[in-house]
C-alpha cells in the first residue's frame, strides 16, 4: 500500500471512469520480478495493454520507482507497486495472471540450466505464495530454465493442493518470435504474415522450430538454410547474451514476447475464440509429462492442447534428439520441489 500514494486522488478518479465505461471483464494482472530488466518494459506493455484493469507490480527492490512512473500513463489499468516479501500478499490476492521473470539471467558461456540453484529457490517461493494468495490465477512462467521451473511451479501446486494443469504456461513466446522473425529474412516473405510453430522445451537443442509447417510457406529454401534458421532459433537467447556482454540475456524482445502471451491469455479468459500460442505446458502428445506444443486458450486457460502434426524427417531427429535432455530439467525440477 505504500504505493497507493503513487496513484494520485484524481488520478483515481480518471481510473475509475475509464473502468466503468468500459464492457472488458475486470482483470487484475501481476509481474513479479517487475523492476527487473524483463520486468520493467514488461510491465510498461502490460500498461499499455486495455485488457488489463489493475496491474500489480512485485519485487524485491526496485518497485516504487518502477510502478510511479508507469502509473502516469494515460491507460485503463491501475498500477500497484509492492516490494519485499511482506507486500506478496496484496500484490497476488484477487489475480487473474501471474507473470513470473523473476530471477537470475545469463551471463556469457552460461545455460540456462546454470541458472538453476538461484532461479529453482525463487520460483519455489513465489509458487507457494500464488497457491495461497491466488490459487485460480493463469500463471505465465518466464523464469528460466523454463523446462524445469514450470515442474518446479507443478509440484508446489500439488502440494497446496491448487494444481490445476489448465493454468500453468512455460512461456516460451520469444521462440516462436525469433523464428518468425529468422524465417521472414530468409524466405523473404511479409514478417508480419509469418507463422512458425516452435515446440519441445526452451533451452538449445530443446527447442525446436518446425519450419516445415511455416507460413507462408518458403518452396525456396534450402537444407543447408533449413538448418542454420534451426541453429539460429535454438541459440537466439545466447547470440543476445554474447552481444550484451555479460550485461544480462533477451529483455525487450522478451518482455515483447512476454506481453504478447499474456494478451492472448487474457483474450481466452475473455471468451475470444480460437487463441492459439505455443507453450511448455502438461501434455500427452509425447511421453515427457510437459512439452511445448501448440496450446489453445480458453476461458479456463489451456482448452486444448493441440498435437505437433507432420514433421519433416530433420525435425523427426530433432525431435528424438531433446527428448533426453527435456526429460532430464523435467526430472531435475521435480526432484529439486520434492527434496527441499
Ligand atoms: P534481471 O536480473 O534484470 O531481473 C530479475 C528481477 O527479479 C530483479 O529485479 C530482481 O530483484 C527480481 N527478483 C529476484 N528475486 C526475486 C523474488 N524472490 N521475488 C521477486 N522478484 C525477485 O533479470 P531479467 O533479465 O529480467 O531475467 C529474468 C529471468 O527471465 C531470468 O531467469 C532469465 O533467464 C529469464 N528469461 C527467460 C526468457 C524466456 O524466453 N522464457 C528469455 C529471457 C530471459
Amino acid at each position: 500500500h505504500s504505493l497507493r500514494r503513487a496513484t494520485s486522488a484524481s488520478q483515481q478518479s480518471i481510473t475509475c471512469r475509464n473502468l466503468s465505461s468500459s464492457s472488458t471483464p475486470h482483470r487484475k494482472v501481476a509481474v513479479l520480478g517487475a523492476a527487473g530488466g524483463i520486468g520493467q518494459p514488461l510491465s510498461l506493455l502490460m500498461k499499455l495493454n486495455p485488457l488489463v484493469s489493475q496491474l500489480s507490480l512485485y519485487d524485491i527492490a526496485g518497485t516504487p520507482g518502477v510502478a510511479a512512473d508507469v502509473s502516469h500513463i494515460n491507460t485503463r489499468s491501475e498500477v500497484m507497486g509492492y516490494v519485499g516479501e511482506d507486500q506478496l500478499a496484496q500484490a497476488l490476492e484477487g489475480c487473474d495472471i501471474v507473470i513470473i521473470p523473476a530471477g537470475v539471467p545469463r551471463k556469457p558461456g552460461m545455460t540456462r540450466d546454470d541458472l538453476f540453484n538461484i532461479n529453482a529457490g525463487i520460483v519455489k517461493g513465489l509458487c507457494t505464495a500464488i497457491a495461497k494468495y491466488c490459487p485460480n490465477a493463469l500463471v505465465n512462467m518466464i523464469s528460466n530454465p523454463v523446462n524445469s521451473t514450470v515442474p518446479i511451479a507443478s509440484e508446489v501446486f500439488k502440494k497446496a493442493g491448487t494444481y490445476d494443469e489448465k493454468r500453468l504456461f512455460g512461456v516460451t513466446t520469444l521462440d516462436v518470435v525469433r523464428a518468425k522473425t529468422f524465417y521472414a529474412g530468409k524466405a523473404n516473405v511479409n514478417v508480419a504474415e509469418v507463422n512458425v510453430p516452435v515446440v519441445g522445451g526452451h533451452a538449445g537443442i530443446t527447442i525446436l522450430p518446425l519450419f516445415s509447417q511455416a507460413t507462408p510457406q518458403a518452396n525456396n529454401l534450402s537444407d543447408e538454410v533449413l538448418t542454420a534458421l534451426t541453429k539460429r532459433t535454438q541459440d537466439g537467447g545466447t547470440e543476445v547474451v554474447e552481444a550484451k556482454a555479460g550485461k544480462g540475456s533477451a529483455t525487450l524482445s522478451m518482455a515483447y514476447a512476454g506481453a504478447l502471451f499474456a494478451d492472448a491469455c487474457m483474450k481466452g479468459l475473455n471468451g475470444v475464440p480460437d487463441v492459439v500460442e505455443c507453450s511448455f505446458v502438461q501434455s500427452s502428445i509425447t511421453e515427457l509429462p510437459f512439452f511445448v506444443s501448440k496450446v489453445r486458450l480458453g476461458k479456463n486457460g489451456v482448452e486444448e492442447v493441440l498435437g505437433l502434426g507432420a514433421l519433416s524427417d530433420y525435425e523427426k531427429q530433432g525431435l528424438e534428439a531433446l527428448l533426453p535432455e527435456l526429460k532430464s530439467s523435467i526430472e531435475k525440477g521435480i526432484k529439486f520441489a520434492n527434496q527441499s
